[in-house]
């Protein structure tokens, strides 16, 4: 593991990259299926809300962050931070107040197009199906009805969820919601996936088969992904990149690159380890702070 410091971090995360050469399947390397997928960069990005006081409020401050193609960079940070909000200006569905996000090289100013977007509060839709809001993907895309749903129906099996497909979402519990949301993510084989907490919600043992099947999956179309926890294991587990946020205003931290080799395994497994333990010791120190700022902040607030 190597951590990248604040300073160089935008020239090092690309030469790292270009280092290891594109196409080649090996650690860190990405597929060949990469090659449509698009890097991201995010620089001098600030973004200030209007409070309901009337004032402005800094959530994000400066944020410099290269993600390359085919990569999966996690992001931990404390809450209110700003992860979700760096995740909604790559999708383009918000803008930065100052600084540029880029995909691909180009600068978003509408939706990013070939994005799967896994929100942290479920998005199915009430009156579909589970087979129906799995198929949404394709039927937008002009994909004939029956065609749709039988992607759909290997979708829903590969998430685990076979025999569910014609229950409603409030017939669900929240696990399965979060599984039908992945399959609806995935359908579409984005070359960008942003999932903001995708298994926050998922006991420890469906969250670990999620993850397993979530890195399969991720191995055979390389997305470039980004991928918002709060649980760190699970973001070295997963990742090529783990950047870490300050506390509010967040920026850039630091980025430690993970260079466990892959294919990972199971990712319960690769967790024992040694040198998952050093890699973890080593970025928790550097996130422990930030959120022990946060915690003392809403603590002095709550008084
Ligand atoms: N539309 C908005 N208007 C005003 N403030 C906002 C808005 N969206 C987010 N914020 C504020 O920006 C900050 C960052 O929010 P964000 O949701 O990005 O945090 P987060 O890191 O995703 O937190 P969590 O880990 O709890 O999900 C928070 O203080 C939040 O209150
Ligand atoms: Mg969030």
């Amino acid at each position: 593991m190597r951590k990248v410091q604040p300073t160089e971090k935008r020239t090092t995360v690309a030469s790292t990259f270009a280092r290891r050469g594109r196409g080649v399947h090996g650690a860190g390397e990405p597929a060949d299926a990469a090659g449509r997928a698009a890097d991201i960069e995010l620089a001098g990005v600030s973004k200030l809300f209007v409070t309901p006081s009337g004032s402005m409020f800094t959530a994000l401050r400066d944020v410099d962050l290269a993600i390359g193609p085919g990569r999966f960079c996690a992001v931990v940070g404390p809450t209110g931070c700003g992860k979700s909000t760096t995740l909604t200006m790559v999708a383009g569905l918000d803008r930065p107040s100052a600084g540029v996000v880029r995909v691909g090289g180009r600068i978003v100013d509408g939706i990013t197009a070939g994005t799967s977007f896994m929100f942290q509060a479920d998005a199915l839709l009430p009156w579909k199906t589970v087979l129906g809001n799995v198929a949404l993907g394709p039927v937008f895309r002009g994909v004939q009805k029956r065609e749709a749903q039988a992607q759909a129906r290997d979708w829903v099996r590969r998430v685990g969820l076979a025999g569910f497909e014609d229950h409603h979402p409030h017939q669900l519990s929240g696990g399965m919601r979060k599984r039908v949301s992945l399959a609806a993510a995935l359908i579409n084989e984005p070359s960008i996936l942003l999932m903001d907490e995708p298994f926050g919600a998922l006991d420890v043992q469906t969250k670990a088969i999620m993850s397993n099947e979530l890195l399969a999956l991720w191995e055979q179309t390389r997305p470039s992904v980004i991928f918002v926890t709060h649980d760190l294991e699970e973001a070295i587990a997963l990742a090529d990149q783990v950047v870490v946020m300050t506390a509010g205003p967040g920026t850039v931290k630091a980025v430690y690159d993970i260079d466990l080799p892959r294919p990972r395994g199971a990712v319960q497994e690769i967790r024992f380890e040694p040198r998952f333990a050093r890699i973890y010791q080593e970025i928790w120190d550097d996130l422990r702070d930030e959120v022990l700022v946060s915690y003392e902040r809403s603590r002095r607030t709550g008084d």
